[in-house]
């Protein structure tokens, strides 16, 4: 009898046993906030190929992104083996597919035969050097995180990524909810004001130019972007419930406690581009700081006038422009905006980089590009296209544990990523996240090298429209430039900047490895091969 008590106790005090692990190990939020339970994922996704060869998805049909692609980036983060054997599994004769045209001779060496990670891409621009803001500078990363606030992404979400900002020498974009404490981990910032104006408004919810003073004075913010729209919401705006704004997020945001928060859908410290541009002027005078926009592309009315003024006074002009396709993430929107309103992000851009080039002024702008742009191929266009930097959300979040459940909205986020539910939040790890997301952004700046120098050129921002084509899904293919309508020279800086910029990366040239063959730690092979969770 006592035997067979014991027998029936034996599974029972297994699975605490499994969960107690569970509870006390750090590298799974998944585990850590679904104990023994979140183990069947990890066991189906293990034997997941097998299974879909046969039955279910294939690994480029998921959306947004597809098996594939996170699976890219988690093996990135996690300093695995992220090859893909066997060739390409993507259909390319038949789908609009962009085609990276390799050079077969070419006088640049690549950085390294084995190509760390941790070599430095640069930005190819000085950040507010054409308008001689006072503190201009070169963005240390060509690959940074794009805006995301406090308030949709959890406390431990935050610190893993300014930790990550810091370890991997990248910009944190605050996103519109203000600079929190989580924010302050040595990484640096770029500060984002919504139309909400949190963290930088007076009581009446106005604009407060004292406060943006005193608030980019408290932390390191290099930068400030002022968000006129994001491509999954475009002239819609936020609306964080009363439940979520808790004592701490009240008070960064210079809101009440408990109450629902909706910001506008527009600014109401300017209303046209003359009135945004004075603001621009006073906001860079004040900060001393390179001042900038961030916009999904829709009517191009405003786009014209911007250019105009630009060109006109030369007295008055934004430093970067921060263009969002519409394929762009959010924490919650409806779903005709993020199906149907603005453009994706290659012809919103190329639209509105056209407007500037044909007035000569490519170059007195920083261009940076977002929407799905952390992945190599993605990134590689939009840079033949004109980006000089590009800014990651969603492929950040993969890296810090985010398994594409999209149920950001519902405050239920299953792996702490986007919640502000204690417990959930709490299975995130920022100082292990920290590293898988500066793991990701190394790999990515490598892959973006590598593929740079396999078409000829020593950094992204070299590559043009003449690097790629574009299948058009018919057996048919289209120059770039074809496609998205540019001229000879649109698409690369001018030639003092990419002067500038190819000497500095020809440092690399010269440095031990990069002419011999080197013996090179073996890849890390991950444990479960075909693992795709975080
Ligand atoms: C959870 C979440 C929160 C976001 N919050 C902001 C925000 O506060 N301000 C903003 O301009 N964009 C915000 N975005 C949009 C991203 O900054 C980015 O433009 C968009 O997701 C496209 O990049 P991706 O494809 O790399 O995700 C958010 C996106 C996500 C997923
Ligand atoms: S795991 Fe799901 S809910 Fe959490 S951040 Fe990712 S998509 Fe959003």
């Amino acid at each position: 009898m006592k035997k067979r008590t014991l027998a029936a106790l034996a599974p029972t005090a297994a699975l605490a046993g499994m969960a107690l692990q569970d509870l006390l190990q750090k590298e799974h939020a998944l585990r850590h906030n679904f104990p023994v339970i979140a183990r069947m994922r990890y066991l189906l996704e293990s034997i997941g190929p097998e299974l879909r060869q046969y039955i279910i998805t294939s690994n480029d049909s998921e959306r947004p992104f597809s098996r594939d692609q996170r699976r890219w980036v988690y093996t990135s983060a996690k300093k695995e083996n992220n090859y893909f054997s066997f060739g390409t599994d993507n259909d390319t004769e038949t789908a609009a597919y962009p085609i990276i045209k390799q050079a077969t001779f070419s006088d640049v060496v690549p950085a390294s035969p084995i190509h760390g990670r941790d070599i430095e891409v640069p930005g190819a621009k000085v950040l507010g050097g054409p308008r001689g803001r006072r503190h201009a500078f070169r963005p240390a990363s060509v690959v940074n995180v794009s805006a995301m606030s406090f308030g949709s992404l959890s406390p431990q979400a935050i610190e893993a990524i300014n930790k990550g900002a810091k370890i991997a020498d990248f910009w944190h974009n605050t996103g519109e909810g203000g600079l929190s404490d989580h924010h302050r981990q040595g990484g640096d910032l770029v500060y984002q004001i919504g139309t909400g104006y949190f963290g930088c408004r007076d009581e009446h919810g106005n604009f407060d130019l004292d406060r943006l003073v005193d608030v980019v004075g408290s932390g390191p913010v290099r930068a400030i972007e002022i968000k006129l729209s994001q491509g999954a919401k475009p002239g819609l705006g936020g609306h964080l419930p009363g439940a979520k704004v808790n004592a701490e997020i009240a008070r960064i945001r210079g809101v009440e406690q408990g109450k629902d928060v909706a910001s506008p859908s527009r600014h109401t410290a300017f209303r046209d581009v003359d009135e945004m541009l004075d603001l621009v002027e006073r906001i860079a005078d004040a900060t001393g700081l390179p001042v900038g926009i961030k916009s999904a592309v829709g009517e191009l009315d405003f786009w014209q006038t911007l250019a105009d003024r630009m060109d006109d006074d030369g007295q008055r002009g934004v430093d970067f422009i921060t263009i969002d396709g519409g394929e762009g993430g959010t924490g919650a929107a409806p779903l005709v905006f993020a199906d149907h309103v603005s453009f994706p992000f290659r012809m919103g851009f190329a639209r509105v980089y056209g407007l500037f080039a044909e007035r000569g002024l490519t170059d007195r702008v920083t261009w940076i590009g977002s929407a799905k742009l952390g992945l190599p191929a993605n990134a590689i266009v939009a840079f033949a296209l004109g980006v000089d930097l590009i800014n990651v959300a969603r492929e950040a979040m993969f890296a810090i544990g985010c398994i594409q459940a999209q149920k950001c909205h519902t405050d239920r986020c299953p792996t702490g990523v986007a919640t502000q539910n204690e417990w959930l939040a709490r299975g995130l790890d920022p100082e292990q996240k920290s590293h898988r997301l500066a793991n990701y952004v190394m790999t990515l700046r490598r892959d973006l090298l590598k593929v740079s120098e396999a078409a000829g050129v020593r950094h992204p921002a070299m590559l043009s429209p003449k690097h790629v084509e574009i299948l058009d899904g018919d057996r048919g293919h289209r120059p770039l430039a074809d496609v998205y309508g540019y001229q000879e020279w649109w698409g690369t800086p001018g030639p003092e900047i990419v002067d500038e910029i190819d000497a500095y990366m020809r440092r690399y040239d010269d440095l031990p490895g990069t002419h011999e063959v080197v013996e090179h730690e073996p890849l890390k092979v991950a444990a479960e091969p075909n693992q795709a969770t975080e």
